[in-house]
């Protein structure tokens, strides 16, 4: 647990400075892969993925782990509807808690080391699954220092004893379940700060989607882990890192979540279809910016959000025009983007369609009762004077972020405090 103590790699100068470069060809063939995992969707997404774990199993190895919070430990009898044909053992801890502070790690460390689970089942949103993610490195590779697992690591010897991590999302926006990266918060930083832990086998092996899962998502979580969505898919495909896979893939997301998020948020339970859609949407999204970076809106919000106590999606999404706008001066890469708003450019001055696309967005963010301004914010309402003797320290937080690391056009501590300032009433993005 010492290692908490210092810094992960990614707040190192010297990687950052390195790190924006990594949009170039020779600098990118380090990291060659493209990550995904298995995943069974829809209504039978259950029982087919029990069929798949049971044929790679001995039978004297059939044991599962379900971790999971007080929320959604309700959930694990529709796990053991779909798995009941196999004789699988099943264990649930439910200690995961929001933001993962780092001392729920070693417990579930703890009844890993008791229960040898060969299969990890991760029943939750973001949180739960990183949870999951991180458990799961320390029962197998208690030696390692979290903090310097870095990017181009890649694989650090998993799966030899947890054959599976599976990740039941139960929500429509994390896509904890497709990224190769758990958050947690570092509790022994003053303030807590929190960190990334990235390495290519925690991405878990086997998703399983299904709507029963999400379907009663109170509206402002709709709302706010669908804005998640559009963050991540947004963010990561105007960063530098992309390539014709993840742009495609977060194309795609991008255009379900804005046809789909704002029927969810008008109707709810009874739009099961939505449901299955914005699953998907988050999937994807998921894997288009774990195998990318997602953007500054990330390295914004998430600082946004740890000073404010404001929630990550409704964060990150009032960035996503910010980081589009930021980077627009050095890439043309946001005009792939007009036509999934509808709207048509042809003919218009460059700076005037890149405003009508940042309106579009906003729009959009508004339409889903999400808030495309810090002035905006109702849960919990910001006094302007807060937030400004806040930005400092948002700034300093932005620039530490690893989400800072992956912008087209590069960003000193000053251009995130004037993005911040702009963000208060967002009728000027920086430019
Ligand atoms: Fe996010």
């Amino acid at each position: 647990m010492e290692e908490m103590i210092e810094k992960p790699w990614y707040e190192d100068p010297f990687i950052q400075e390195m790190m924006g470069l990594m949009g170039s060809r020779s600098m990118r063939s380090i990291m060659s892969g493209f990550k995904s995992n298995l995943v069974f969707a829809g209504e039978n997404g259950m029982s087919d993925a029990a069929r798949y774990l049971d044929k790679t199993l001995f039978d004297d190895e059939k044991r599962i782990l379900i971790i999971a919070d007080s929320f959604t430990k309700k959930f694990f009898s529709k796990i053991e509807k779909g798995f009941k044909k196999y004789d699988f053992k099943f264990r649930i801890w439910d200690g995961c808690i929001p933001e993962v502070p780092y001392y729920t790690i070693e417990e579930g460390v703890k009844i890993c080391q008791e229960f040898k689970p060969t299969v990890i089942v991760a029943l939750g949103g973001g949180s739960v699954i990183d949870t999951a993610k991180v458990v799961n490195i320390k029962y197998e590779k208690p030696e390692l220092n979290l903090l310097q697992i870095d990017v181009v690591s890649g694989a650090i010897g998993l799966h030899r004893k947890v054959k599976h991590l599976v990740a039941i999302p139960t929500t429509i926006g994390t896509g904890s379940e497709a990224t190769t990266t758990a958050i947690l918060n570092d509790t022994r930083r003053e303030p807590h700060k929190k960190i990334a832990v990235t390495c290519d086998d925690i991405l878990p092996t086997v998703v399983i989607l299904h709507p029963d899962f999400v379907k009663k998502l109170p509206p402002y979580l709709i709302a706010g882990t669908g804005l998640d969505t559009f963050a991540h898919a947004v963010g990561a495909f105007v960063s530098n890192w992309n390539n014709p896979y993840t742009s495609a893939i977060n194309l795609t997301a991008i255009k379900e979540t804005i046809h789909y998020l704002p029927r969810l948020v008008k109707y709810g339970s009874k739009d099961v279809e939505g449901f299955e859609h914005m699953q998907w949407a988050a999937l994807m999204a998921g894997l288009g910016f774990s195998n990318t970076m997602p953007g500054i809106e990330h390295a914004l919000g998430h600082s946004f959000g740890a000073v404010m106590n404001t929630h990550h999606g409704m964060s990150v999404g009032l960035f996503t025009p910010q980081s589009v706008a930021w980077q627009a001066k050095v890439t043309e890469r946001w005009k792939d983007l007009c036509p999934l708003f509808d709207l048509d450019i042809t003919g218009m001055p460059r700076k005037k369609a890149l405003n009508a696309l940042l309106h579009e967005m906003q729009l959009f963010i508004r339409k889903v009762n999400g808030f495309a301004s810090v002035s905006e914010f109702k849960n919990p309402v910001i006094k302007q004077k807060d937030y400004q003797k806040a930005i400092p320290l948002m700034a300093e937080f932005a620039l530490n972020d690893i989400a800072h690391l992956a912008s087209y056009r590069p960003l000193k501590l000053n251009h995130y405090k004037k993005m911040f300032e702009a963000a208060w009433d967002s009728k000027e993005l920086v430019l």
